[in-house]
């Protein structure tokens, strides 16, 4: 069979590509001169880091659905096989789908009722030490607070208060290490400063884990790490998938609040619709689980805000034998890229697709998405599956702090940042006053 071969960009697609990276100062805008150029099967090349992009709603269901099986999650040369191990995102067949089963049910939607209280509590324990004035906070790490403390209080039945002091340069510190880096570039590079923090972070993890196993009642284990005990697994594994749950489960959350925050407090129609739907639906009490379905108009804006900065902007895979895409051979040991974000800015599936607009997500608009062309949480079986406590998590927290303060940004300049997620950069301050009716 005569094989094209995957086009690479000419020397003119790599000028323009070059001047949108220097411009935004973001790979992102040279991903979106190759896909505007080439289409949705490209070859990116960057010193040592090559990679075939696929790109659109065909390409996202093949890598996902169709021919899943046929891509590899796992490259150890990747710092976060180095970082996660034998952790569930990290690992591919049989032991993948195992450490699936142990954890689905503390993330099914069956299980997210009892976590309701703890989301809005640990939104207030946070929210209570903001000045509540004229002063202007930084939300990037006021959001990853809260959400530390919910996934850990949730998920692992720990309170993680006394210690977030103690532990947020550990896990910065963690985050930064599976964050795109010289590493990408530079296979070999050494990477000082990580060991002392990380250790940290283990200690952390293996005590929670033998504190549990101190008082276990398998009675009493719905929670994920009750569960992963009830499943028999070691020590080793159990701190992997826990430290796995941590990352995926609050640094995107994090970043996900963080730009709701930023787009609402940029729009102040939509931020005064969002908090009018909450007023009318909580007033001043807490949110519950049953509120959340009348919260509409803020899943909207959620919706919307993870298609303009879905926080996980690309998968990548590992072919694991020659495939076949659309006439074009994807050798067995590449790698492969599925672009989440180059997939919600696609002009041909969103027009205007820079604007934010929580409309695109209204009940009869959304009918009309094609699938595959919004994937926020991936697609298939290999898909997030932290999708509806994410959810969940982002309604309760949005909706307790709209119902106690009034937001406004400070208007600096904000950027796309490609660390471990996408992320606000340099962050986003904001000033929160205290509502008198709140
Ligand atoms: C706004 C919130 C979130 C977003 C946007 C998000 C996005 C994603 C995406 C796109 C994937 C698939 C990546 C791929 O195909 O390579 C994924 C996988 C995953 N997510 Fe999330 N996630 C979120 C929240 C969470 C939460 C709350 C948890 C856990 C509590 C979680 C845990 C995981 C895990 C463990 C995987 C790997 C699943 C597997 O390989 O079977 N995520 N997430």
């Amino acid at each position: 069979m005569n094989n094209p071969s995957i086009p690479s960009p000419d020397a003119e697609t790599s000028l323009e590509a070059l001047k949108a990276l220097v411009r935004q100062r973001n790979l992102l805008a040279a991903l979106r001169v190759f896909h505007a150029h080439m289409g949705e099967i490209f070859h990116l090349k960057l010193l040592s880091l090559e990679a075939i992009m696929l790109v659109g709603p065909d390409a996202n269901r093949f890598v996902l659905v169709t021919h899943r099986d046929k891509f590899l999650w796992r490259n150890e040369a990747d710092p976060v096989v180095a970082l996660l191990r034998e952790g569930v995102l990290v690992t591919d067949g049989d032991m993948h789908d195992m450490l699936r089963r142990q954890m689905n049910p503390s993330l099914h939607r069956k299980a997210l009722t009892g976590y309701v209280e703890g989301m809005w509590r640990a939104t207030d324990a946070i929210t209570s030490q903001w000045p509540g004035t004229a002063a202007s906070i930084e939300m990037l790490a006021e959001m990853r607070k809260i959400t530390l403390l919910t996934l850990v209080e949730s998920l692992f039945r720990v309170d993680l208060m006394p210690d977030l002091e103690r532990m947020w340069q550990p896990i910065l510190k963690s985050i930064a290490y599976i964050s795109p880096g010289l590493w990408l570039l530079w296979p070999g590079v050494p990477r000082p400063g990580y060991a002392a923090r990380l250790k940290t972070m283990n200690d952390y993890l293996y005590a929670i884990i033998q504190q549990r196993r101190a008082v276990f009642d398998a009675e009493n284990a719905e929670d994920l790490l009750g569960l992963l005990i009830a499943g028999g697994l070691d020590d080793d594994s159990i701190r992997d998938q826990l430290l796995t749950i941590l990352i995926a489960g609050h640094d995107t959350s994090t970043a996900l609040l963080t730009w709701v925050l930023y787009l609402l407090t940029t729009h102040p129609e939509t931020l005064h619709r969002a908090q009018a739907e909450v007023d009318t639906v909580l007033g001043t009490r807490p949110p519950e689980m049953e509120d959340l379905s009348q919260l509409g108009y803020l899943g909207q804006v959620i919706d919307e805000t993870l298609r303009l900065s879905p926080p996980i902007h690309l998968g990548s895979r590992i072919v694991a034998e020659d495939l076949i895409f659309n006439g074009y051979t994807l050798p067995a040991g590449s790698r492969v890229m599925y672009s989440i974000y180059l997939a919600h800015r696609d002009p041909n599936h969103w027009p205007e697709p820079d604007t934010f607009n929580p409309d695109r997500f209204s009940a009869e608009n959304k009918r009309r998405i094609l699938p595959y062309a919004y994937l926020p949480f991936g697609g298939g079986a290999r898909n997030c599956i932290g999708t509806a406590f994410g959810l969940v998590e982002a309604k309760i927290i949005l909706a307790r702090i709209l119902q106690q303060f009034d937001l406004t940004f400070t208007g600096h300049p904000v950027k796309l940042k490609m660390g471990a997620t996408l992320e606000p950069k340099p962050g986003v301050r904001i000033v929160a006053r205290r509502r008198v009716t709140g």
